[in-house]
């Protein structure tokens, strides 16, 4: 049994979470057990998890729970924070982070949505403190109808920032990298975002650590297999389309809506 699985057995109110999260909650949010920080969960509904996160990380931890919904405010008679407004809102986040000051943790449990998910990671990443955290979870929704446009999904959007943190290469465009955090982490229904501030600001450069050259020939492409396509090696795409038939209907859809001479046209070029 894992200790964030115990805190949420522990809580007196309901808690609603997935059998495989517990792991990844221990994993990502173990090390700032019995500490003082600030750990934000949006997303408060009946409040158990929020008596979850106290037993989970200790008193010294500041809790603050945050909801669209106006009854959560209920739970300050029980010592917790309490915001309401909508993590989709970023006029609501610049009060929020105003009265706050910078978190350590913050936790999305809220709508799950693309736009609700994003919206709190870029405008929320600035204002975490240096060994701090963006956990965002329920990332299953990105291959789910009913949360956003498939083509700007949050999953889509990581791709997107994984590429960015990889541009901090030395010598590739600075413009192109990702210098708000450090690391993005991706377990099943969760992304963690990593700040370490040192580390990201760190100049990436060749370095020896004895003299300034080698003496030896490199292999790399003596290798005859070195730029050999992979499909020669494995079927990646075997069984699988890059789009879903559902995600293409509503790409579609979408198209219809927007422009219905231009779906008409395409409807005529497909005959
Ligand atoms: C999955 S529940 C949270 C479950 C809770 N964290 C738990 O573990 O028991 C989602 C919550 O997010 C709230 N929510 C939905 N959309 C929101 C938004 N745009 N901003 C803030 N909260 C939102 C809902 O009112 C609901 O209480």
């Amino acid at each position: 049994m894992t200790d964030s699985y115990q805190s949420f057995l522990s809580s007196p109110h309901v808690a609603y979470k997935h059998t495989t999260y517990f792991d990844s909650y221990d994993h990502f949010l173990g090390q700032y057990r019995g500490n003082d920080i600030t750990f934000v969960e949006i997303g408060v509904l009946d409040g158990g998890s929020l008596f979850m996160w106290r037993d989970f990380f200790g008193s010294k931890a500041r809790i603050i729970g945050v909801d669209l919904n106006p009854a959560a405010k209920k739970w300050e008679e029980e010592g917790f924070e309490i915001f309401i407004g909508s993590q989709s809102d970023p006029d609501f986040w610049a009060r929020f982070v105003d009265e706050v000051g910078p978190v350590d943790v913050v936790l999305d449990d809220g709508g799950h949505t693309y736009a609700q998910q994003i919206v709190t990671v870029e405008v929320l990443l600035p204002h975490v403190n240096d060994g701090g955290l963006v956990l965002v979870e329920d990332t299953h929704t990105s291959y789910m109808s009913g949360f956003g446009t498939p083509s700007q999904s949050f999953m889509e959007y990581v791709k997107q920032r994984v590429d960015a943190v990889n541009f901090r290469f030395g010598g590739f465009p600075k413009e192109k990298s990702e210098t708000r955090f450090w690391s993005i982490e991706v377990v099943e229904s969760m992304v963690g975002f990593r700040i370490r501030k040192g580390a990201t600001a760190r100049k990436s450069e060749p370095i020896f650590n004895i003299g300034s050259r080698f003496e030896s020939k490199d292999y790399r492409l003596e290798d005859a297999g070195a730029l050999k396509p992979v499909e020669e090696y494995f079927n990646f795409n075997a069984g699988h389309s890059k789009l879903t038939l559902r995600e293409l209907i509503l790409i579609l859809q979408e198209i219809r809506k927007r422009d219905p001479g231009l779906a008409r046209r395409m409807f005529e070029a497909l005959k």
